[in-house]
């Protein structure tokens, strides 16, 4: 194998995640190929989430005594890292919520509670995609269920991307909001942002982007995309698991009204009726999930210290071998891109007619991690016509020699099952 340019230098980066020195199965290390599940955490993490434990534990906003007011520091500085990753014009517009599908159902509950001009009802349409995580598709049901406005959705061609052909019809003068996904969890697509969004523009909708793929690989520029809401989740990028971002523009996030009611998001209650404090904290109900924003905040700092553009170049070349050595593989079709141009580094397939269970167990036995069934978008097994696939995705720790074990690991499903 030839040298890739783009590589990031991944002996050094892996002496960071104590979890890829893990051996299973008696004496197989592990080739973990499930980030797009849920990403390993560096060391530099798990000790920002101890430290926090060990020396700065308490609530926050709310104490006077040393301990609330480090926790509160602690907290708020995250935000303020989270804040300058995305380029956001304002540190109050970063929400932190519990994962990305709060983020979104957050969104869905301010429109369909909102008054006009955001009102969302029987006379208002939603626009979606049918390559969605199912927490991009059924907080749109539930408001299209509840309010009676119209869900509409663009289709996927054959080879795995949008179908933007009939966009002037799907996204019309009633559209009140629009939300997809900046990059597919199952297919690894990078969508057309520009198109959409100008498309919305055009009648006046909203546009939300679910970047939960899309934060941990590449440049995340809030001010660049145009969009009205980004959300994204952390422990895909690093941070642990029960933290997640919702980005929204101030005057938004000003205007629309609160979906959780309770401690800290108030600005004055009476048993009549309540006032609400500015936002971000209008939208955190109760006490937030502080250690963990703290863990995200040395996450985003660990990222940035290797470069978003970095770590994009590095999957880039890592996608762009895998693709070509996965259709070496007799029998096996990529669902999705089946180049590397305009695609992250989640490659979904099926081999044959070997069910990916089978698939996935079968590579287990061998040390290595994949991700098999519908990913959390049926619909796109059923537009391809298949109950499931083989997911392997890819991050800035994975070397070409993973690739190689992966295409080894195939040959060895292919002739147990031959
Ligand atoms: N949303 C995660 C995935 O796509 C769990 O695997």
């Amino acid at each position: 194998m030839t040298q890739m340019p783009g590589l990031l230098d991944t002996e050094a980066i892996r002496k960071d995640f104590p979890l890829l020195d893990r051996v299973v199965h008696d004496g197989k290390k592990i080739v973990y190929l499930d980030n797009a599940a849920t990403s390993q955490k560096p060391r530099q993490v798990l000790d920002a989430l101890n430290e926090y434990y060990e020396q700065h534990n308490a609530n926050v906003h709310r104490g006077v005594h040393v301990l609330a007011e480090e926790a509160t520091a602690l907290y708020e500085g995250a935000r303020d890292k989270v804040a300058a990753f995305i380029n956001a014009p304002s540190r109050d517009e970063v929400i932190f919520t519990k994962n990305a599908s709060e983020s979104l159902n957050l969104v869905a509950n301010m429109l369909g509670w909102a008054d006009e001009p955001y009102r969302v009802d029987r006379e208002t349409e939603i626009v979606i995609t049918e390559m969605e995580h199912h927490s991009n598709i059924v907080p749109w049901q539930l408001l299209s269920q509840r309010t009676g406005a119209k869900l509409k959705w663009f289709g996927i061609t054959d080879d795995g991307r949008l179908d933007l052909s009939n966009i002037d019809e799907v996204i019309t003068e009633q559209t009140k909001i629009v939300s997809f996904t900046l990059v597919s969890n199952i297919m690894g697509t990078i969508n057309p942002v520009e198109t959409i969004i100008r498309r919305a523009q055009e009648v006046g909708a909203l546009v939300c982007i679910d970047a939960s793929q899309a934060a941990p690989h590449m440049v995340l520029d809030v001010q660049a995309l145009q969009a009205d809401f980004v959300a994204f989740t952390g422990h895909k990028m690093c941070g642990p698991t029960g933290i997640g971002v919702l980005w929204g523009r101030q005057e938004l996030l000003e205007d629309l009204p609160p979906f959780l009611g309770g401690g800290e998001m108030i600005e004055t209650v009476s048993m009549h009726s309540s006032t609400y404090a500015p936002a971000p904290h209008k939208f955190e109900a109760g006490t937030p999930p502080i250690a963990q924003a703290v863990g995200l905040g040395a996450a985003v700092d660990y990222l940035a210290s290797i470069g978003m553009d970095n770590i994009a170049a590095h999957e880039h070349a890592i996608t762009e071998y895998a693709v070509k050595r996965l259709l070496e593989v007799p029998d096996l079709r990529i669902i999705g891109p089946s180049t590397a141009e305009d695609r992250g580094a989640t490659l979904s397939f099926t081999l044959g007619d070997i069910h990916p269970h089978d698939v996935g167990q079968v590579l287990d036995e061998q040390g290595i991690a994949v991700r098999v069934g519908h990913h959390c978008a049926r619909p796109v097994c059923l537009r391809y016509g298949i109950p499931a696939t083989t997911r392997a995705s890819f991050y800035l720790y994975s070397t070409p020699a993973e690739v190689d074990t992966l295409v080894e690991g195939l040959e060895h499903v292919r002739n147990f099952f031959g």
